[in-house]
């Protein structure tokens, strides 16, 4: 019941999250989305994939942190802004970490902004080092703000994020997900040729065990 609860509240605390930003509205719940069907098309189940719904719907929770200024400019942030957004992954896994229930989804959100190159943050993980549900929560993520409107950037078409994604496959992104995506994408019936369609509307992921 108290663990219930208390997801709820993180749930609620996250939709602030996503509320801040009207350019951002459903953006958490279409990443949980992505990331559920690409890490179930890599055979992933059980409490990993729980953690994973999880990692999606709260991988920015730690933005609680960041100034609307500095979240809804419509500009490149300058480098003092960047070093402070680039705090709430290491922000979010603290929050959620204090959630018994979220335990497993902590390092998928401290490390959902790596590289498999070693490029990324916070910590400079790459390759198999990083957490394989962190790399697909990173895909999710990096397709979802690629394809809707940003203050900063239109949307592009699929097309063009489908470059996206390939052109960085084994720089950006790992390549086993970006396979795994491919295939969910390209499967007959993904409505659109949109991968989020594929899978059921999804809450926030519970289990009672
Ligand atoms: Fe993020």
């Amino acid at each position: 019941m108290l663990e219930q609860d208390a997801l709820e509240a993180v749930a609620t605390l996250n939709a602030t999250v996503d509320a801040r930003d009207p350019y951002t509205a459903g953006h958490s719940q279409r990443v949980q989305e992505i990331a559920l069907s690409v890490a179930r098309e890599l055979g992933i189940e059980g409490r990993e994939l729980d953690a994973i719904g999880h990692a999606g719907l709260f991988h920015d929770i730690g933005k609680l942190g960041v100034p609307d200024a500095i979240l809804t400019k419509p500009a490149k942030l300058t480098e003092q802004e960047y070093e402070l957004m680039k705090q709430h992954p290491a922000d979010g896994a603290k929050i959620v970490a204090k959630f018994g229930r979220l335990r497993d989804a902590v390092p998928l959100i401290h490390h959902h902004h790596e590289r498999w190159d070693g490029q990324g943050y916070p910590h400079g993980l790459a390759a198999d080092s990083i957490p394989l549900g962190a790399a697909i929560v990173g895909l999710a993520d990096a397709w979802d703000a690629m394809t809707t409107d940003r203050p900063y950037h239109r949307a592009l078409d699929p097309g063009e994020a489908e470059a996206e994604l390939r052109r960085h496959r084994g720089t950006q992104f790992a390549p086993v997900v970006v396979d795994a995506f491919f295939r969910v994408f390209e499967r007959p019936g993904a409505t659109d040729r949109d991968p989020v369609r594929t899978t059921q509307p999804l809450r926030v992921v519970t289990r009672t065990a």
